[in-house]
């Protein structure tokens, strides 16, 4: 009997999550969950200074404390040749220091013991002689010639600079601003920021000293990235290396790098024979894992006097830490930051970036948003909000004037993208419409001659996710692909492999709607694995929102594949060709008498009781999906605030959000994706900031310092929806775990700008605390002259 349509709950529904269930009654498994017999756990001496020579680190009253089962200092790893790791921008980076200190926080030596306390009163005891060098803080003094070489541990480095990097065309680029009438500039620094996972760093290590098999329990976002890694760095059998990334509390880029304590726990693991805990609080989190941002950009956009865009000229100066650790593909030193060409047709553009080492913390990590994105769509809209100014223009009239236009598709951008698909017109038209732009307008010229701070901000952006086609994109050589596989049990009930890592997203759910989609199982009847290498299909992780776009559509195309052979059995079983039998809705029937019809649960228990003559048993595949192209989502921001003359204090009137991630698979999830990322954008244009002192101190190494928003300060949004489908992804979705975090701060700041920009203000750099908006109204000679204005 064929199945009714509506009851199968594929894609477009909006699913309870599977996984909520087990996170909401405690009854999830993170790695601290883990307690293995006889383990042991290790702590990390951390360096008080940013900069410093070490000349002796004595471990021996450490070593004395009862508990403690060894001291791991950087001579010890490198008896086995593992003081240092590559990272995963082919440099290398120090395990446990040896021969100096790069940054406050780094990794000076691990204390093992029977248990955690001990181990962390153990460290105490560790007696380390530094002595100080100069701290480099900023990237403009490391380029200094007189800057001390922090990375004298490189044969040939006789400065700081890491890379300098081009893409575009600078000779168009420099023709386009000879031409131009108007050249609007900005100058400004997207700051660093931290991912601050709920959960922290960790791993449990369990080297068997019998069998050599080393089981890796790890917070991973990459485990099959890792495990190679691993086998690469520690040069153990690969086979012999299991990595397991069990429930994970969120990622947000800071769980792509390796970091040293992984090694240090297997190091230690492989020489006790016992397994070892590592765990880290969340200072070390804060000031040691991998950040993200610290870009000083410049920009320079070119246009006709009736607000054509021209060309586009940038340059870009990355404060990468004293390890350059960023996760990019190599052909892309700085990321995917050639996406500043944005929503518009830009003819011409050029982008120029230069690398440095300074003395703080690795990362450069993809804090949600393919690497370099979120900085290179803030610098272009708050480019265009300051051109809109000085034409004298509405930001949204120039906007929509220079839109690439959906026939334009598939469209060829100056940088080398080509952008699969797009309304751009349609997303900012919903957003204007649902705000009520032209009354804000109204109510803002109203409020601005009463005298108050009123400010509208837009923000329309183009993404560019799901690395990825290999041919352009690979980790340390590993090519960009993701997988899937797929196994019908006789019941009907299925078992989904997958080789993406799930954080939080709800893939648990999302995923098993494909295969509800496609083969017409349930997602409840479909279990999603995921994050185990010995039991899941090789994939290179979840990151830059490239799971659905890659993982998912490995999804879609082995359930395809499936279907062809379960089409096979239900002819065999319907005693037809296959040629007349078709597929709708979870059931196979004859062509022109649908009664003669066997469900999905049918034709699976034939797999392996029933099957034709000279057919394999069973009912599984498995696919690895190389993509053609990323895929492009998009979205337009509009955001109403009034600011509080007095205090400098900002709040958000209205947030409108109108996001195209092409098809959704499950609305409820997109929609608090979307409502997670505006709330990162918001935290960004309002509050966080890692910061350094001038001997290097890192200041935000706790939440008290560190601000994250809360339910209390964060906006109220309202978000909709267009639907663009992505031409290329086999059902049509495109990513959408970043977009609302690349798009939104670049919408906050405006608003605020827009706010005080009659008081002649155009630049203030985020985050836009209520001091720093006070400073800058006060710098502007206060709000005495704006009434009436
Ligand atoms: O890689 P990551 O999971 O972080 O990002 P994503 O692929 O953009 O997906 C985030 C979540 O939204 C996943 O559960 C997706 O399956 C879901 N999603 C969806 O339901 N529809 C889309 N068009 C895109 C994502």
């Amino acid at each position: 009997m064929a199945t009714d349509a509506t009851e199968i709950r594929g894609l477009g529904h909006r699913v309870k999550r599977k996984e909520d269930d087990r996170f909401i009654r405690g009854k999830g498994t993170y790695v601290d969950d883990i307690k293995l017999p006889g383990m042991l756990h290790m702590a990390i001496l951390r360096s008080p200074l940013a900069h410093a020579k070490i000349n002796s680190i004595d471990t021996s009253r450490a070593a004395a404390l009862p508990g403690v089962v060894a001291v791991v200092t950087g001579e010890l790893l490198a008896e086995y040749n593992l003081a240092w790791m590559p990272t995963l921008s082919y440099d290398t980076q120090a395990v446990l220091a040896t021969d100096k200190v790069r940054f406050q926080g780094q990794e000076v030596a691990a204390v093992v013991a029977e248990d955690p306390y001990t181990a962390k009163d153990a460290l105490e005891l560790i007696d380390v002689d530094y002595e100080p060098l100069e701290a480099i803080v900023s990237p403009q003094r490391a380029l200094e010639a007189d800057a001390p070489v922090i990375r004298d541990d490189k044969e040939g480095q006789t400065g700081n600079a890491i890379y300098h990097w081009e893409a575009g065309d600078k000779e168009a680029t420099d023709k386009a601003f000879g031409e131009a009438d108007v050249v609007v500039s900005l100058d400004t620094f997207y700051p660093r920021c931290h991912p601050a996972p709920l959960e922290t760093c960790g791993c449990v290590a369990d080297v068997n000293p019998a069998t050599g098999q080393a089981t890796i329990y790890m917070t991973s976002q990459a485990p099959h990235a890792h495990r190679t890694v691993f086998a690469l760095v520690a040069g153990l059998p690969e086979e012999n290396i299991r990595i397991v990334s069990p429930d994970i509390g969120g990622g947000f880029g800071n769980k792509v790098p390796i970091y040293p304590g992984y090694v240090a726990a297997t190091a230690a693991s492989l020489v006790l024979g016992r397994p070892v805990k590592w765990i880290e609080d969340r200072s070390e989190n804060l000031i040691s894992t991998g950040f993200a941002r610290d870009f000083h950009m410049h920009g320079e956009l070119a246009l006709k006097r009736d607000g054509t865009m021209l060309g586009l000229r940038t340059h870009l100066l990355s404060d990468n830490g004293a390890f350059f650790a960023d996760a990019q593909p190599s052909k892309f030193k700085a990321g995917l930051f050639h996406i500043v060409t944005g929503s518009y047709d830009l003819p011409a553009a050029h982008v120029a970036a230069d690398g440095a080492y300074t003395n703080k913390a690795p990362g450069g990590v993809a804090y949600r948003c393919s690497f370099r994105v979120t900085e290179a769509s803030y610098l272009i809209e708050r480019l265009v909000q300051n051109a809109a100014y000085e034409l004298g223009l509405d930001p949204a009239e120039l906007r929509l004037k220079n839109f690439i236009k959906s026939d334009q598709f598939p469209y060829s951008s100056p940088t080398g993208f080509v952008y699969d698909s797009g309304d751009y017109h349609a997303a900012m038209n919903l957003a204007l419409e649902k705000i009520g732009y032209d009354d804000l307008r109204k109510e803002q010229a109203e409020a601005r001659a009463q005298g108050k701070l009123y400010g509208v901000g837009l923000a329309s952006f183009t993404e560019v996710v799901g690395a990825g086609p290999h041919k352009d994109y690979d980790i340390l050589g590993l090519k960009m692909f993701d997988s899937a596989e797929l196994r019908i049990h006789p019941t009907g009930k299925a078992i989904l492999k997958i080789g993406v890592q799930t954080q939080g997203q709800g893939h648990e759910t999302t995923f098993a709607q494909i295969v509800a989609e496609e083969l017409g199982i349930q997602p409840e009847d479909v279990l999603v694995q995921h994050g185990d290498t010995d039991n899941t299909p090789y994939g290179l992780g979840t990151y830059a929102s490239r799971s659905t776009p890659t993982g998912g559509a490995a999804t879609a195309m082995v359930s395809r594949k499936v279907r062809e052979k379960a089409r096979k059995i239900a002819a065999h079983l319907l005693e037809v060709s296959e040629e007349d039998v078709e597929f709708a809705h979870g059931s196979f029937s004859v062509k022109g008498a649908p009664d003669r019809a066997k469900t999905i649960g049918e034709v699976a228990f034939a797999a392996y009781t029933n099957f034709p003559d000279g057919m394999e048993p069973g009912l599984e595949d498995v696919h690895y999906y190389d993509p053609p192209n990323m895929t492009y989502p998009f979205g337009t921001y509009v955001v109403a605030v009034e600011v509080d003359p007095e205090t400098g204090q900002w709040t958000v009137r209205r947030m409108v959000a109108v996001d195209d991630c092409g098809v959704r698979i499950n609305p409820m999830i997109v929609e608090g994706q979307i409502h997670g990322g505006l709330t990162e954008g918001f935290g960004i244009a309002a509050m966080q900031l890692i910061t350094f002192d001038e001997g290097g101190n890192c200041i935000g190494s706790n939440f008290i310092d560190y601000l994250i928003p809360t339910a209390w300060e964060t906006p109220r949004f309202e978000t909709h929806e267009t639907v663009t489908p992505s031409p290329h992804h086999p059902i049509g979705a495109k990513g959408v775990g970043e977009s609302a975090t690349v798009g939104s701060p670049a919408a906050y700041v405006n608003a605020v700008i827009d706010a005080l920009s009659h008081l002649g203000i155009r630049n203030i750099d985020m985050p836009l605390t209520k001091g720093k908006v006070w400073e800058a109204i006060q710098a502007a000679g206060g709000t005495s002259k704006e009434a009436g204005s």
